[in-house]
């Protein structure tokens, strides 16, 4: 059993009314109780957080609680060195998922912090994304287990 957080940057709270034409017009609730739902059947454990605060994600990602991470930082990705040198100092693989394209969006968006240490990326597939990426982690984690023998 594996366990994996999924972690929620900012404004991403506001799912369901932020400017729906581009994220959708689902909550972060509603998708959260279908991961909950996903995770279950992949036999995974999962733990979910949001916050607006770069420090309170970062802190978040200090406890390594958990074996992988889901993470779509939001604006972040385009900003935090901090927040790339936690998940890097955690030493725990992640997948990134963006509900839309940024590299199809403002220029600004095109510069990410995240991409590059990231396991893979999800990205302009909505809520499929975190879907994408729970079942690539159930992968990762088969895997992991295949090499050592279940051990951890
Ligand atoms: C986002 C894309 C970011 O550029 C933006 O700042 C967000 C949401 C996405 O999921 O598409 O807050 O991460």
């Amino acid at each position: 059993m594996g366990r994996v957080l999924v972690l929620q940057g900012p404004n991403l709270n506001l799912l369901g009314t932020r400017e729906p034409e581009i994220y959708g017009i689902e909550t972060l609730e509603k998708i959260h109780a279908e991961l909950a739902r996903h995770a279950a059947e992949l036999g995974l454990e999962i733990d979910f957080f949001q916050s607006n605060h770069e420090g309170a994600l970062i802190d978040r990602l200090h406890a390594r609680d958990f074996d992988v991470a889901i993470v779509n930082a939001g604006a972040y990705t385009h900003t935090s060195i901090a927040l790339r040198d936690a998940l890097k100092g955690i030493a725990r693989p992640f997948f990134e998922v963006h509900l839309s394209d940024p590299a199809a969006r403002e220029p600004f968006r095109r510069v990410n912090y995240l991409a590059d240490i990231a396991l893979g990326s999800f990205v302009g597939q909505g809520k499929r994304g975190y879907h994408l990426a729970l079942e690539a982690a159930a992968r990762w984690l088969a895997e992991r287990d295949r090499t050592t023998g279940g051990a951890s």
